[in-house]
This record gives C-alpha cells, structure tokens and sequence, in this order.
C-alpha cells in the first residue's frame, strides 16, 4: 500500500482560513506535516483550525501577514524563524476578493489589488521562503491559480490578468529555482464547492454544470487532494505545470 507521509515536512498555506485553504490545512496535517496556518483577518477562524490539527499530532502555527506587501511577509518570516519553523513547501492560495465588472467600469485600484494578491503575492512569497529552501537543496511551490485564467470571460478583467501574470512569473521561477531541487506548480480549481455552498444549499448548479464534462463541480476537497500530491515526494519530478482541478473544463495544450 502506498501512504503519503508529510511527517518531517513543514507546510505553511496562504490564506488558510479561506474556504479552498481550510481543506487544505486539513488534509497536509492528516498526512502528518507540520502547518502554518496564515491568516488576514480572520484569526477566529485561524484558532479553530488550529484546535482542530493539533489532534492528527502535528506542530501547528498560526501566522498573520499581508501577502501583497512584502515588509509584511518578510516579518511573518522573522517570526516564524524566531519562534517555530521556516516551511519546506509553501502553498501561495491566498487572495484578496473585489467587485468583479467590465473592463471599462473596473476601477484601475481592482486590476493593481489583484496584480498585488496573484503576482506579487508569489513574488514576496519566493524572496522570503526560498532562500530557505535553496539552502536545504529541496522545496516545493505550490500555487493556486484558477480555471478562469484560460476562459478569460467577461467581468473578470483584473482576475484574469492577475492570474495569467501569476502564471508567467511561476513558469520562470520554476525554471531558476529548478537546480536547487525545487518545484514549482500550479493547481487551477474550477468553481468549486466548499462551506458556503454547503451553508447555502447551492452544491448544484444546473446551468453551469451542465457545461463540465464531468458534469458536476469539484469540491474544496478534490482540490486540497491535487495539493496533497504535489507536496508529497510523489511529484518529486513534476515541475513548471499548471494542472486544472475542474472537471475538464479547461484542457492545456500540448
Ligand atoms: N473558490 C473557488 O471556487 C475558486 C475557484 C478557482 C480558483 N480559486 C482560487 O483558490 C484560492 C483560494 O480561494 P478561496 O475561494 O478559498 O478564497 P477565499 O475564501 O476568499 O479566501 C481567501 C483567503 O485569502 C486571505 N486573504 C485575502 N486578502 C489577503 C491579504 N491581503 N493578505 C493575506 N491574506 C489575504 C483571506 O484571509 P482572511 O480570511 O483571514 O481575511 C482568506 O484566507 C485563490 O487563489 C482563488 O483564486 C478559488
């Protein structure tokens, strides 16, 4: 039987109180990794996940910081060199929400927020953490991305672009940090299902179902699966990708 075993790994999620990084805290620590549950501004949520990991027996950190700036995430680094571990593995899925309209109604602060929350986020992500890494000739990226950065639809102007840039600048990264032993990839979760849905009863979604090969939508733990792989020694090899966790609605070309 093939296990994933995180035991001797620290993985610090971005945005872990959100509704995809709760799933994913949950699953890391189930295969035994040490967390760092970072936060923004809901640290009631941050302190009930923290309840809740330390029963699989793992160390657990909750850490607040602004990923869009990088004096903040530099000083999440201080304090979790000071009093608890740097991360092996970073998973960068935090992002700030606005209104979504078109490009010409979008206020230009939307498309600078979203380039700040999915580019520079990575960016100050990297600076403070790989260091780390390279020192230990072994790291892994894992960024969240979206299905929405292929289908480029209407309204989501500042998302698209914001993830696209994302995008790019993880494909380079991957590509220098490559020598040190270090992988960086991309999970792209379709609109998935997660506590709000199942708050609001709004699981199914005929219209927007009906368009998904697998004609349902994915759910917050599908995708925490796809991060648990990429974090485990099973994708050791696997660089540089973007893999869609959507049902196939999105398909990269070869
Ligand atoms: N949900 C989906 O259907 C879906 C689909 C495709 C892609 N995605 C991608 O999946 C990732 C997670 O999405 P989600 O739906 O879970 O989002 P979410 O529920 O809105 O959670 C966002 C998280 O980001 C944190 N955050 C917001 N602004 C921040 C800032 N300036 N500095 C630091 N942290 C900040 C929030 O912290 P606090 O709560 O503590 O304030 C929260 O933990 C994102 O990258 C998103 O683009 C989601």
């Amino acid at each position: 039987m093939i296990n994933i075993n995180l035991e001797n790994k620290t993985i610090l999620v971005t945005g872990a109180t959100g509704q995809l990084g709760r799933e994913m805290v949950r699953i890391l620590a189930k295969a035994g990794a040490n967390i760092i549950i970072h936060y923004h501004s809901n640290e009631k949520m941050a302190l009930l996940l923290k309840e809740e990991l330390l029963k699989n027996n793992v160390k657990v950190y909750i850490v607040k910081a602004d990923i869009k700036s990088l004096d903040s995430v530099m000083e999440m680094k201080k304090e979790l060199e000071t009093n608890f571990l740097l991360p092996d593995i970073i998973v960068n899925n935090a992002v700030s929400q606005y209104h979504w309209t078109n490009i010409l109604n979008q206020d230009n602060k939307d498309f600078i927020d979203q380039f700040e929350s999915c580019v520079l986020q990575n960016v100050n992500m990297a600076k403070a953490f790989i260091p780390h890494m390279i020192a230990n000739k072994c790291g892994k990226v894992i960024a969240i991305n979206t299905e929405c950065a292929m289908q480029c639809f209407e309204n989501q102007g500042a998302y698209a672009s914001a993830k696209r840039g994302m995008d790019g600048l993880l494909r380079v990264l991957a590509k220098e940090v490559g020598p040190y032993n270090i992988t960086v990839n991309q999970i792209a979760p379709g609109w998935t299902i997660s506590d709000n849905d199942r708050l609001n009863h709004s699981e199914v979604q005929p219209e927007s179902d009906k368009k998904i090969p697998l004609r349902r939508r994915g759910t917050d733990i599908e995708v925490a699966n796809a991060v648990l792989f990429l974090a485990s020694s099973l994708a050791d090899y696997i660089t540089g990708v973007y893999i869609p966790v959507s049902g196939g609605t999105v398909m990269p070309t070869i």
